[in-house]
């Protein structure tokens, strides 16, 4: 058996299949490059025939993104396989992820169909999608669950029929790390053919136990994880890729076996996907959380002073994280800028550069020192791909002690027009959402809002994020400035833009 595992990333399936993730192909194709940078095997693109935006995000991933394998996923029917065939036609490598559920109850009550129909089903849909590429995994939906003689019977089947990998979900959620485990242990000792395939898990974290049941997999010979970056997924969300990856490098004394993944890059995946998806990470999340590097408590200081094994099972910069380094003052010069952008691994075209770079000088001028990570947040703001339909030109609030807080707004439109106006709210950001709702008649629902500062220190920069709603549709917009009441509005008007964009 190989030592090395396999990591699928399925951030943009079924991490973003879960509600208020969705985001649009270009947004897709934004964590397909990060998901690439951090050396993933596996990006499960999308869900093929599920929706026209959801073909054309596995679509643009399977013509962009050329090192490493794009997959589709594909209910066990042929207009499905047929839809992620044609979607990933153009990926140099492409996987056609098949599945049908196998467990008791699923198979009565929702598939309502017997044991035989259900391995004629995914031998069929095997062999279908095995016409458009070798690379075929089969996935027994609710696997966990599912009794274990008759997942072998399956297992065997479809590796007859093609398949090159066989997937065990615990769809639900439901599984413990020893019973999991034993399962994994089961297939391997009475799936005949098993040599044949790569044996995989998708785990759920409705008992928060997706982590472990992976890595439990693992230890009984799985070498393919199924995760997500920052865990996202269906309800409670998938195994974390970060968590898994770590525990398979820190203890690897125990594990003893290889991944792929420049763990440097998952800081930047972690926020990217956080920006993208308006979905905040926890402070206490492990290896991306804003606490899992810091020690409070001043015996751990002093500890990590002596020695920072005492504390600390991994350095913050074998994630990419934290330690985020002075770079550029005010005085730094253009070059210097576009290094560190490149060093960030930021992409940016001459005019995105421009502008960032104003931006820069802007922010530099009012904060002694610029760290990556205010880097970092400046020029996320600066390649959102959506075209911005408004934006701040002018912003005065006044409030106080006693004093009715009020916004005076200029919103400037694409067409070169100038919207002016103003109103009153409950507070400085209450005034300045009402002044914006005014000017343009926007009549959406805030749903969300959370402030958080980028880096320590009084000039730190504030990081707002908002969640809007009109008509059931649900964006987020995120901005960053070191004015928390700009960096509000400029969210607000990101939110706002994109909700027009997708209209
Ligand atoms: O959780 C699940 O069962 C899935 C399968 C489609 C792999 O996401
Ligand atoms: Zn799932």
């Amino acid at each position: 058996m190989s030592d090395r595992v396999i990591i699928f990333d399925t951030t943009l399936r079924d991490g973003e299949q879960c509600p208020g993730a969705s985001m649009n192909p270009q947004q897709k194709l934004e964590v397909a490059r990060q998901l690439e940078r951090l050396k993933v095997d596996v990006i499960e693109a999308g869900f093929a025939v599920s929706s026209p935006g959801d073909f054309e995000g596995v679509n643009l991933i399977a013509r962009q993104i050329k090192g490493l394998v794009i997959a589709s996923l594909a209910r066990a029917v042929p207009k499905d396989i047929e839809a992620a065939g044609k979607a990933l036609k153009p990926a140099k490598r492409r996987r056609i992820h098949t599945f049908v559920a196998t467990s008791e109850i699923h198979m009565k009550y929702k598939l309502r169909k017997a044991e035989e129909e259900i391995v004629r089903l995914a031998v069929a849909a095997v062999k279908l999608a095995r016409k458009y590429t070798d690379d075929v995994e089969f996935s027994a939906e609710d696997a966990a669950r599912t009794q274990p003689e008759f997942l072998y019977r399956v297992f065997e089947a479809v590796i007859a029929a093609g398949a090159t990998t066989v997937n065990v979900p615990d769809t639900v959620g439901w599984a413990i790390p020893a019973q999991f485990g034993e399962l994994i242990r089961g297939i391997r000792e009475e799936v005949l053919n098993i040599h044949k395939a790569v044996i995989s898990v998708h785990c759920h974290n409705d008992l928060g136990l997706s982590t472990a049941n992976s890595l439990a997999a693992v230890l009984n010979g799985a070498r393919q994880v199924e995760c997500t970056i920052n865990g996202i997924g269906e309800r409670a969300g998938n195994a974390s890729l970060e968590e898994v990856v770590m525990a398979m490098k820190v203890r690897k004394d125990l594990f003893g076996v290889t991944h792929g993944v420049r763990t440097e890059e998952i800081y930047r995946a972690s926020r990217l996907v956080s920006k993208l998806t308006g979905f905040l990470v926890q402070p206490n999340k492990a290896i991306v959380g804003g606490n899992a590097f810091s020690h409070e408590s001043g015996i751990h200081q002093h500890g990590v002073l002596m020695h920072r094994k005492t504390y600390e099972i991994m350095h913050p910069k074998e994630v990419g994280y934290g330690e985020s380094k002075l770079v550029l003052g005010k005085h730094s010069g253009r070059h210097a800028f576009v290094e560190r952008l490149k060093g960030l691994g930021f992409v940016l075209g001459e005019k995105q550069m421009e502008r960032a770079f104003d931006r820069f000088k802007v922010l530099a001028d009012k904060k002694k020192e610029v760290f990556d990570d205010d880097l970092s947040a400046l020029v996320e703001d600066e390649i959102s791909e959506v075209p911005e339909r408004f934006t701040l030109g002018y912003l005065h609030v006044s409030s106080g002690t006693g004093v009715i807080p009020t916004a005076t707004i200029r919103l400037k439109t694409p067409e070169g027009k100038i919207l002016q106006g103003a109103a009153s709210g409950d507070g400085p950001v209450d005034a300045c959402y009402n002044a914006i709702d005014r000017l343009i008649q926007f009549k959406g629902k805030l749903q969300d809002y959370s402030i958080q500062s980028v880096t320590s220190g009084k000039d730190a920069l504030g990081e707002v994020t908002v969640k809007l709603a009109v008509n059931g549709r649900v964006e987020h917009g995120r901005a960053a400035s070191t004015d928390i009441i700009e960096a509000s509005a400029k969210a607000y008007l990101s939110a706002i833009n994109r909700l027009l964009h997708k209209r």
